[in-house]
């Protein structure tokens, strides 16, 4: 399989590349950090194909489009994992840093899967599709966080995409897959710390963490049988559902994370 991976450079992106090189995947790793996706290749074997590529800026995303197509001829599966996070209370951000939140995160995404989609409703399908778009978006997607705003926006902003596309695309043999992994070790955490505008949220005992190893792991069973969406933490599908239909019980839950005034 034929496999674009943005945000390829560290974490979830980063460890889902090793577990599709090691079972025989032909991949194209994106991400800004040119030396770290080299590194990476190295350590691979040296045989994917390496684009640098900033999703915030259009041309970009269809360059690594082109050049993946230029190089395989097709795309199983493109992942949009690309994206940051962002801690400040929402009131309290300029219009610049929510319009850069944005642009990544979500216009990142867009214009992935807008260069993407023609190409793989050309192609002939294999094991009942076409294609594939996998996005990785975040459990926050179905419930804001506080401090995590703007971020939360982007994942919900996702979803509700992603919820769209399946049924638009369906036709077109085209699968959609969200992914809404919990806090998972990676370097996200520290990105989203230097980025903060000061405040952070209060301390939550006992937050369950996964690895990124555990996602990609799930990731690729969303990939080899696609389905609408992959939770790598089960219960917190359950959990947040409920949040869902009861918003004060989600409301109560998160009060832990105030901050005092
Ligand atoms: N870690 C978590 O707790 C968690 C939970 C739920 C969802 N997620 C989501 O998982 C995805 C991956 O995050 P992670 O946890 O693996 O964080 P990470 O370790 O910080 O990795 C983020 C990746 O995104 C890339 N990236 C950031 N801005 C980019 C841009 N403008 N253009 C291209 N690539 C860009 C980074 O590469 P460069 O800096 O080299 O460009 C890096 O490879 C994100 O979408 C995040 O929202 C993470």
């Amino acid at each position: 399989m034929v496999i674009v991976i943005t945000g390829a450079s560290a974490g979830i992106g980063r460890a889902l590349a090793e577990e599709l090189s090691a079972a025989g995947a032909q991949l194209v790793l994106a991400a800004r950090r040119a030396d770290r996706l080299n590194e990476l290749n190295a350590k691979l074997g040296g045989q994917h194909l390496v684009v640098p590529t900033d999703v915030a800026v259009q041309s970009e995303c269809q360059q690594l489009i082109e050049m993946a197509v230029q190089r395989h001829g097709r795309i199983d599966t493109l992942v949009c994992n690309s994206g940051y996070g962002f801690l400040s209370p929402v009131a309290d951000m300029t219009r610049q840093q929510f319009e850069a939140i944005f642009t990544t995160n979500v216009l990142g995404t867009f214009d992935c899967i807008n260069a993407a989609v023609p190409q793989m409703r050309k192609q002939e399908p294999r094991g009942g599709w076409r294609g594939q778009v996998m996005i990785v978006s975040s459990a926050v997607a179905r419930r804001g966080l506080p401090y995590f705003g703007a971020y939360s926006a982007t994942k919900a902003a996702q979803l509700s995409l992603a919820e769209a596309m399946r049924v638009e695309l369906a036709g077109q043999q085209i699968a959609v897959t969200t992914v809404h992994p919990i806090g998972t070790d990676t370097e996200f955490g520290d990105v989203s710390a230097s980025q903060s505008a000061g405040r952070r949220p209060g301390h939550v005992d006992r937050e369950i963490r996964q690895s990124a190893q555990v996602v990609a792991r799930r990731m690729i069973g969303g990939i080899v049988r696609p389905r609408p969406e992959v939770w790598p933490y089960r219960p917190s599908r359950w959990a947040l559902g409920l949040a869902t239909l009861f918003p004060r019980i989600g409301d109560r839950a998160c009060q832990a994370m105030r901050v005092q005034e």
